[in-house]
């Protein structure tokens, strides 16, 4: 039995304890939040042992085994240290910090230390995406690719996404999984970024953006785009295709299917020459926190790696954070 504590409330808290909490092999050891109400709702939702406004006591315990940290991204790098110095398996949200210099000292934390860490990248968990990945690497589509990709939010709370803009700006909070999606799925680094962000509600921060489009130019000369907005007045959109010279992917969320209780994520192929369609229903969750978490006991019980590794993590880190400083070069 593993002792889970989880920091951070919240949303993504709540992905992950939804996805855990009834695992034979996992007790919900602790919940903790800065806001003691949300800590105290989290205990009683998730039956967890006991709740705090603040994580000491936790990894000053020696019954807890594993820290799940679904905090802000400014705060990873301390609890990343603090589970060194007590010796806590760590699943830590992603982005991993909120600059490339801690970004660099969480890295060689992770590598010189004793303890496993697995960063949030859920998509590399997550059948569909797995799936694409293999169709494309047994070339479905041919070689190289074109990767269309973006991720908008119609914002209606500006409390929560002022808060994350503070850590993060739309480019880097999700572009982290879309590039390692793009280094993943062509085997290939990125070696070229561009891009283009604009400004566009008075509730964002002169210093950020809150929509950014950014361009990528693989090694292997696949290339590929990533739009991420949040706005007022933006839609919701949510795309994923991956074209070549013999076919095209396209990803729909089962969220955005007609019959979305019923049905999994849709995988639509085009295939050429044959001009034929195929139609793959995934039954799958769009955030497997469970075999993510599954995931970091086998890290600690086979020793076997992160997935993606740390190297690949601060990868595709390096590039949302290249990118995120051209566009607010360039910004309107
Ligand atoms: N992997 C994914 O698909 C995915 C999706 C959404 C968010 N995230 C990431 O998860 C993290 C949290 O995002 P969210 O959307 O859940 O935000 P959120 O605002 O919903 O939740 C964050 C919670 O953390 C609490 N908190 C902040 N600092 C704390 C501290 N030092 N100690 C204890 N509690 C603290 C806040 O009070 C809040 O309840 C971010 O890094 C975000 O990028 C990942």
């Amino acid at each position: 039995m593993y002792n889970v504590v989880l920091i951070g409330c919240g949303h993504m808290g709540s992905v992950h304890l939804d996805d855990i909490y009834m695992m034979e092999n996992v007790c919900i050891y602790g919940v903790v939040d800065v806001d003691i109400e949300r800590a105290k709702l989290f205990a009683r939702k998730y039956h967890a042992v006991s709740f705090d406004v603040s994580y000491e006591r936790y990894l000053q315990d020696e019954n807890t085994d594993i820290i799940i940290c679904a905090t802000y991204p400014e705060s990873h790098l301390k609890i990343l240290k603090e589970c060194v110095k007590y010796h806590k398996h760590l699943l830590c949200e992603k982005p991993i910090t909120t600059n490339l210099k801690q970004a660099e000292e969480f890295v060689s934390i992770v590598q010189s230390s004793d303890i496993k860490v697995q960063i949030g990248y859920i998509l590399r968990f997550n059948e569909t995406y797995k799936k694409v990945a293999q169709m494309i690497q047994e070339g479905a589509v041919g070689h190289p690719i074109i990767m269309r990709m973006n991720q908008n939010h119609h914002v209606m709370d500006w409390e929560k996404y002022g808060m994350l803009l503070q850590n993060a700006s739309p480019i880097v909070d999700c572009g982290v999984h879309y590039v390692d999606v793009c280094r993943w799925f062509t085997g290939s680094d990125v070696a070229g970024v561009s891009g283009i962000a604009m400004r566009t509600d008075h509730e964002v921060p002169q210093d950020t953006y809150n929509y950014g489009l950014i361009t990528l130019k693989m090694a292997d000369g696949s290339i590929a785009y990533y739009e991420a907005g949040w706005g007022n007045t933006i839609a919701a959109e949510n795309l994923k295709e991956f074209i070549g010279p013999l076919g095209r992917i396209r990803i729909t969320e089962r969220t955005n299917r007609p019959s979305c209780q019923e049905e999994g994520d849709l995988i639509e192929y085009y295939s050429y020459p044959e001009k034929e369609y195929k139609t793959i229903n995934v039954n799958c969750k769009r955030r497997p926190t469970g075999a993510q978490l599954e995931h970091l006991i086998k890290m600690i019980e086979e020793d076997i790696p992160a997935t993606p590794t740390i190297d690949e993590v601060f990868k595709s880190f390096e590039t949302v954070i290249e990118a995120d400083r051209i566009l607010k070069q360039n910004q309107n």
